[in-house]
């Protein structure tokens, strides 16, 4: 008997959360949502510019880090999460604005509920990272 894949197994993240397609869907939700609610101004106003290249770049880099296809890296080369924000002062306040808006944004997808329970918990672990590399820890 067959059983289902488990998140984090194979690409089985990457597929149930609707692959390139459904991730840029989710990516999108999540810049329209810092957008347009004030109390995200702060970490919305940090990207540069017009923001698609910031949206290019969370979708492309989420493939990979759910199990897909690294689109990321073919376009923009390595990447180390932690280190490119080094330049920001993301404290514990920002790292939690930024999970709470990709919480609303996970929210607003067609994601079963525990899809969406797995990518929260695993998506604290880069960003409590990006917090250390900002505080120099
Ligand atoms: C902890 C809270 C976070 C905040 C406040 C934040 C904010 C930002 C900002 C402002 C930029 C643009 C930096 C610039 O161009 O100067 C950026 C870039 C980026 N962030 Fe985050 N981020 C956070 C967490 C994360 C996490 C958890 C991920 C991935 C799982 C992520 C993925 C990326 C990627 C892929 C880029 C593009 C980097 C590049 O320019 O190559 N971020 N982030």
């Amino acid at each position: 008997m067959t059983q289902p894949l488990e998140y984090g197994n194979g690409d089985a993240t990457y597929q149930a959360a609707g692959q390139q397609v459904g991730i840029r869907k989710l990516v999108d939700c999540f810049f329209d949502i810092m957008a347009s609610d004030p109390k995200y101004a702060t970490i919305y106003d940090w990207h540069p510019g017009d923001k698609e290249m910031a949206r290019d770049k969370l979708a492309l880099f989420l493939c990979g880090w759910m199990g897909g296809p690294k689109p990321f890296i073919e376009k923009y080369g390595p990447i180390r999460i932690p280190e490119v924000h080094k330049h920001l002062d993301v404290t514990a306040v920002e790292r939690d604005l930024w999970l709470d808006c990709m919480a609303r944004a996970l929210a607003e997808q067609d994601y079963p509920p525990d899809l969406v329970e797995y990518l929260l918990q695993q998506l604290y672990i880069p960003a409590e990272r990006v917090r250390q590399a900002c505080m120099g820890q």
